[in-house]
């Protein structure tokens, strides 16, 4: 398998990092792990929905070769200043000590932690270096990096999983249990899974998963990742984590009311949800808010899903404009930064739907568009964006994204 241009471009990088730090690469392997794009239902998976998405060609490498040792040696590109980590498989901080906090390395000591926690014998150290051009904030930069860590060490110790939805398990478990983040599974499933040019459908009831490809004569259309060049903090330290548990004080709620739900996705039936939003919406209006994204979602999901199947990608796009005018106005986990870069490519002939993209608050806007108004997109951020955010006028990006496999592996390049 060729890498291209920019796995190229980081490839260079990657190898001259690993010789200025003393890492011993040659002969080993790179590991490329994709972003995600959720087409729905955003905010869906810890409330219990289906969920539909696309691994995009925004990537973290990781080059890596056992060495012989049980100690772990990483390198990242991206964080410089954290120079080489390095320990004593077994010997890691504890889990969300304030110690690792501000390093990446919380990332591998984290993975190591969780692998042991859940039995696996890890014996055989690496070293390894990793670059990565996946944007903060949206795309799943920490789901996408649990997950290359995992696989490479378990590649690296000859360890082998049949159900692959295990690892899902274990790279939400890093985030939860090490890191401190509230995530769901949306991000490890979406990269996991993702097979170029498909959609991946997931449904959590069995667990299982399924391609998609988009319906034959579909218009060319591209994903655009708005980047607002803010920092979004931790999700635990973010609206995210109110949000869940708004979510699942509404779920209790309810149930204590005697409604036989075990999530906010199990108000299905319009009979139902009308029940509830009359019990509850004038003691908890907002937590109704939050159901009314939910429920309006999930119906808007299945008529996602049948546009996608037929290739009718503008009534795609205007369900990913509904989404995100539920996610602002509702659920109320969008922010400031990401709703002007909507409103901005919204006024672009060609522009089919925009909304806020994951965790919320910060981060990056996504896009859906047609391939001929890329360039038009990209003028009206250019002009619009720094006008309006002056202090993002250095930081912002605009990204236009194919949708590739999750994972890919590469020998014979080191
Ligand atoms: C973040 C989380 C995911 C998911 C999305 C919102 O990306 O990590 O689990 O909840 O937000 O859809």
């Amino acid at each position: 398998m060729e890498l291209t241009a920019e796995g190229k471009a980081a490839l260079d990088k990657i190898l001259k990092l690993a010789e200025g730090n003393n890492l011993n690469i040659k002969g080993g392997k790179v590991r490329r792990t994709s972003s995600r794009f959720c087409l729905g239902v955003e905010h869906g998976d810890y409330n219990g929905t289906e969920l539909f998405g696309v691994g995009t060609d925004r990537f973290i490498w990781m080059a890596y070769k056992p060495n012989g040792t049980n100690k772990i040696r990483l390198f990242s590109g991206n964080f410089p200043d954290d120079r080489v980590v390095e320990f004593k498989m077994g010997k890691v901080p504890s889990p969300k000590s304030t110690e690792v906090a501000e390093t990446w390395g919380r990332f591998p000591y984290g993975v190591d932690f969780i692998l042991r926690r859940e039995g696996f014998e890890l014996t055989q150290g690496i070293d390894g270096v990793l670059y990565g051009n996946i944007p903060g904030g949206g795309m799943s930069r920490s789901a996408s990096l649990s997950l290359n860590l995992i696989l490479s060490l378990f590649d690296a110790n000859g360890i082998e999983i049949e159900n692959k939805i295990q690892i899902v398990d274990l790279a939400q478990a890093v985030e939860n249990d090490y890191i401190g983040s509230p995530c769901g599974k949306l991000d490890q499933t979406m990269i996991l899974f993702a097979r170029e040019g498909m959609g991946t459908y997931y449904d959590p009831k069995d667990r299982s998963i399924e391609y998609l490809p988009i319906g034959a004569g579909a218009a060319d259309i591209r994903i655009v990742v708005l980047d607002t060049g803010t920092d979004r903090p931790g999700l635990e330290k973010s609206t995210y984590a109110i949000r869940r548990a708004e979510c699942e004080k509404l779920v209790s709620l309810a149930q204590k009311a005697g409604f036989d739900i075990s999530c906010l996705a199990d108000i299905k039936q319009e009979a139902t949800y009308d029940k509830v939003m009359a019990q509850f919406s004038n003691s908890h209006s907002d937590l109704c808010d939050r159901l009314k994204y939910i429920y309006g979602a999930q119906k808007r999901f299945y008529e996602m899903l049948e546009a996608w199947k037929a290739g009718d990608v503008e009534t795609v796009g205007k369900i990913f404009r509904q989404d995100g005018i539920g996610l602002r106005d509702d659920y109320k986990i969008s922010g400031p930064e990401l709703e002007t870069m909507c409103d901005i490519v919204r006024t672009v002939p060609g522009v089919l739907g925009e909304r806020m993209l994951g965790g919320g608050d910060k981060g990056a806007s996504g896009a859906l568009v047609k391939a001929e108004s890329v360039d038009a997109i990209k003028q009206a951020v250019e002009s619009g964006y720094p006008r309006s955010r002056p202090d993002f006028a250095d930081k912002y990006a605009v990204h236009v994204c194919k949708v590739v496999d999750g994972v890919r592996v590469y020998e014979g390049l080191l």
